[in-house]
């Protein structure tokens, strides 16, 4: 019975200070997203097991590897959402909401993954999500990066991130691509890990992700995506980049971008960062026509991107900021509920109001200033006898008497 109960490897407890912070980042994504016309959607947190395994790929290693799925009372199998984009689109088709396009969609909370943890790498992490659905044209593709980008402009980080894009292509261009690399990576067949042999056969799109030194050599050799583009694709993508240019956002073509799931094509892309080591991606995303339809929906289009908020809560430096308290102290404990009174009048009005007792009355000036108050109330006998109450800046140390009917009139100056 001695050992300390501790948190699920891979899990964290959010403190307050945190917690401070990562609202900020969410509520900033929220508010950026509003400009652009995204509203609020939120989808269960746990889906049947075919959302994510139909959409994300069944060789991609979120599928594979890294779902917490179980079979449930009832005998259904259910997983906890790895990603948001799977269980938009289900609710999208759930709600018939494929008759009101195009949907902005703005979703935030935590999603579950069985990965190695590490520093940037949870198994249960947090994202903020935005998916745009029912346009289908490049110029969408740039509206979307520019809402990214604003994001991240808003929460100081514009100098710490870099966008990486690359595009996979229209299918026919993903086809092509794909015989063309079994037809390459057929020839170093022994050469390859097993992993990615396996990927050989599944989806070879996956052995240029692979994180194997031995790979690694051979995917510098492959060849490229754009090298399959149809005329359709390669205009498509020559749209997008120069939307970017048009609106100056910077960009840095990585023709090695595969992303991590099978839903993609057209447009990908990460914002990555050298500040935080390996995993350096804080926002990611692009475009999947395929997926409404891949999960019995109309052939509608789709684009998106997520954010980690804890690799965004590394960088970001400025948190939400919560009022100053003003300290109320009784400076003997006869006086407690005439403080308590007056601290609920006070939070009626909207100010916030911490009572302090315990220790004499320097320890508790002490902790008012502590707990960084902008005043103190000071209630003694004198001062209570005339319905008043000393009033004290912790800022100046000046302090007057003043009448508990014109206390919060004072306060709010
Ligand atoms: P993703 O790249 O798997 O994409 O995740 C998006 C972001 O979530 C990553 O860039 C990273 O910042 C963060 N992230 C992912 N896994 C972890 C983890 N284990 N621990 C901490 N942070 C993590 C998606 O999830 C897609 N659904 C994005 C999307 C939306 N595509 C289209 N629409």
């Amino acid at each position: 019975m001695s050992q300390k109960l501790q948190p699920v490897r891979g899990t964290h407890d959010i403190l307050p200070t945190d917690a401070l912070k990562r609202r900020f980042i969410a509520e900033t994504a929220r508010e950026v997203g509003m400009l652009y016309g995204y509203e609020e959607l939120a989808t269960p947190v746990f889906e049947f097991t075919k959302v994510f395994s139909r959409s994300l790929g069944e060789t991609s290693d979120v599928v594979t590897k890294e779902m917490y799925t179980f079979t449930d009372r009832g005998g259904d199998m259910i997983t906890l959402r790895p990603e948001f984009t799977a269980g938009v689109v289900r609710a999208l088709i759930s709600n018939g909401l494929t008759q009101q396009l195009p949907a902005r969609f703005f979703s935030t909370g935590p999603l579950f993954r069985y990965e190695r943890p590490q520093k940037g790498r949870m198994r249960q992490f947090h994202q903020f999500n935005f998916e745009l659905l029912g346009q289908a044209e490049p110029e969408t593709d740039v509206e979307v990066l520019a809402l990214a980008q604003h994001i991240l402009t808003e929460l100081g980080l514009k100098d710490d991130v870099i966008l990486e894009l690359n595009s996979l292509g229209d299918e026919e261009s993903r086809r092509r691509y794909r015989d063309e690399l079994v037809n390459y990576f057929t020839r170093y067949q022994n050469d390859l890990s097993e992993d990615s042999r396996h990927r050989l056969e599944k989806n070879p799109l996956r052995i240029l992700d692979s994180k194997d030194e031995n790979d690694r050599k051979l995917v510098a050799g492959a060849p490229q995506v754009e090298e399959a583009f149809t005329e359709e694709a390669t205009a498509f993508f020559a749209t997008v980049r120069e939307g970017l240019e048009r609106l100056g956002i910077a960009y840095k073509i990585n023709p090695r971008l595969v992303r991590g799931l099978d839903y993609y094509n057209h447009t990908v892309f990460e914002f990555t960062t050298d500040k935080l080591g390996a995993q350096n991606a804080v926002l990611s995303g692009g475009r999947y026509d395929g997926l409404v339809a891949m999960l019995g929906g109309p052939a509608i289009p789709g684009i998106g991107f997520a954010a980690g908020i804890e690799r965004l809560a590394e960088l970001v430096e400025k948190t939400l900021a919560i009022p100053r308290p003003v300290a109320i102290v009784p400076l003997d404990e006869a006086y407690v509920l005439d403080a308590l009174e007056i601290a609920q009048t006070l939070r009626r009005q909207g100010i916030r109001a911490e009572l302090i007792r315990g220790g004499n009355v320097g320890k508790r000036m002490k902790k008012a200033d502590k707990m960084n108050a902008k005043a103190a109330i000071i209630l003694g006998e004198e001062e209570l006898a005339t319905s008043k109450v000393m009033l004290k800046d912790l800022g100046s140390g000046e302090q007057k008497p003043v009448p508990l009917n014109d206390l919060v009139r004072e306060l709010k100056e």
